[in-house]
């Protein structure tokens, strides 16, 4: 139990600022990002008074849909996906501020019908010229709707109009730099917000505070004290109903690139000099070129693939990922991807840096731990077999929260010891839980703080250090030497022979 004490420090981006009235236009809003996640965080952000009442959303899609229509549409996400909708009063005023506008990407007529309908809502909610655009729409449509957008002149004020860009940017280091430069011949850096949602999370903005508002850890946080980090992100879930997309992707772009990378940045980056925007995202870049696969040569040895095949996940029966709806059955796409990283410079030379990521494994898990190495000396020479390291877990999902092994010695009269874990967790200690990701990421862009959004170059070095293994795995390969591991367990045998090789083990979680 922690006990909570009034801590003076306040991280900028959480002050509790109302943003100014402004159109949150959404392409893509038959989709069902809109329906579960979009428009129950800002149903939920009005609920908690943190928008204006002029606050308005505008859905875009092909489909032809009324007004009445896509709030009826809202209505039963909200009430399906968040906490409900409270007072009806509430409702009927917020949805009020939804209306639908359909359109097709491609066609600069449904940009000029928006841009004129906008307008027209300014004057109505009083909205003065501010929007956020929202890119739901499948990624090969982003380089689209942003040149559209640029023509019709939609992102022209760089003070009023912020664009807001979904993962995947990008499918791999090429075209994401494409990418980067079609949206930065429409719009200003300041101006993008290109979306992780795991940085919305609270325990990984919770990283920042815990390695850089406490003085007794930094000092251990380099090699003369770290043994390794295993960062590991597990998920119970197969593809379930999204091979298509899936297919294309596998877990290296899902997942590795993007959120595995971003926890690997705010573990090993050097202390921001401020907490603005640029000062944090310029430290993640900083860590992220130095950083890559700890063997190139040899990219078995620090990148390993597999892929789900049949098992049991509690107690039920369910099918390997080459037998899902869907799925190609001679699929090479992986399911599971455990990487080695090196990080060349003087804090981190030497100490590696495991990511693993899966799904279908036995507990959805997300953690990093950061293995201490062991005592140069064990004077216990009786207890010797029983010491083990310390390891400070930072877990991500779910009950959150810090704890730190170390060993003590038990009860008795013989001198034995054994590992006994401080806890920390923000369940018990604040009594709620943590909001939405969405919630947060909103309300920032909202504001204009971009910190919790991954800049173009820092993007684009993400892909650079998945890229040896991206390739080596797209080349044309016998679907039967894909590594698998049995759905319910913890990884292939390949993975923990990485390991192995290097006289460690992966936690059990
Ligand atoms: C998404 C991936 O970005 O993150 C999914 O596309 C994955 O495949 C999800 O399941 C995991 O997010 P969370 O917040 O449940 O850990």
């Amino acid at each position: 139990m922690v006990a909570v004490l009034e801590n003076p420090l306040r991280v900028g981006l959480t002050q509790e600022r109302t943003p100014e009235p402004l159109i949150l236009v959404i392409f893509g809003a038959s989709g069902d990002l809109t329906q579960r996640k979009l428009v129950p965080a800002i149903y939920h952000l009005r609920r908690e008074r943190r928008l204006p009442a002029e606050m308005t959303i505008v859905g875009v899609a092909r489909r032809d849909w009324s007004h009445d229509y896509f709030r009826e549409q809202m209505r039963e996400g909200v009430e399906q996906f968040s906490d409900g909708i409270g007072s009806e009063e509430l409702w009927q005023d917020f949805s009020e501020g939804l209306y639908y506008c359909s359109g097709d990407i491609d066609n600069p007529e449904s940009y000029q019908k928006l841009k004129a309908f906008l307008s027209e809502l300014d004057g109505k909610r009083g909205t003065r010229g501010n929007r956020v655009f929202y890119l739901s729409v499948s990624p090969k449509f982003f380089p689209e709707a942003i040149r559209q957008l640029g023509t019709a002149q939609m992102l022209a004020d760089a003070m009023k109009t912020r664009l807001v860009i979904e993962k995947p940017f990008g499918r791999d280091l090429g075209s994401a730099q494409s990418l980067n430069r079609v949206v930065q011949q429409v719009c200003k850096e300041n101006q993008i917000y290109r979306i992780d949602h795991y940085l919305g999370k609270e325990t990984v903005q919770n990283l920042l505070v815990f390695r850089f508002a406490n003085a007794i850890f930094e000092p251990l946080w380099n090699r003369q004290f770290v043994d390794h980090v295993q960062i590991t992100v597990a998920e119970t879930v197969g593809v379930e109903d999204r091979a298509g997309y899936y297919e294309t992707s596998g877990a290296l772009r899902d997942m590795v690139q993007n959120h595995l990378m971003q926890l690997f940045c705010l573990t090993a980056m050097e202390a921001p000099n401020s907490l603005s925007a640029d000062s944090i995202r310029t430290e993640k870049m900083k860590v992220l070129q130095a950083t890559h696969l700890a063997d190139l040569r040899n990219l078995e040895a620090s990148a390993v693939r597999g892929q789900y095949s049949a098992g049991w996940m509690k107690g039920e029966p369910v099918p390997g990922y080459r037998e899902e709806p869907g799925v190609n059955p001679n699929s090479i796409t992986p399911t599971y991807v455990a990487m080695k990283l090196q990080v060349d410079n003087w804090r981190w030379q030497g100490v590696p840096f495991y990511l693993r990521t899966g799904k279908r494994l036995p507990k959805k898990v997300t953690e990093i731990a950061i293995q201490f190495r062991e005592v140069p000396f064990l004077i216990f020479q009786s207890a010797a077999q029983q010491a083990s390291p310390n390891v400070l877990t930072m877990r991500i999902q779910p009950n959150e929260g810090i704890s730190l092994r170390f060993e003590v010695k038990t009860p008795g009269t013989d001198l034995r010891t054994r590992s006994v874990d401080m806890d920390f967790s923000y369940g018990s200690t604040f009594g709620k839980t943590s909001g939405d990701a969405y919630d947060r990421l909103l309300i920032d862009c909202m504001l204009g703080d971009q910190t919790l959004f991954t800049r173009g170059d820092e993007v684009e070095e993400a892909w650079r250090v998945v890229s040896p293994a991206l390739t080596a795995w797209e080349s044309p390969t016998d679907p039967a030497s894909i590594p698998q591991y049995e759905a319910g367990t913890w990884e292939p045998t390949e993975a923990e022979q990485m390991m192995e090789r290097d006289g460690r083990r992966w936690r059990r979680l």
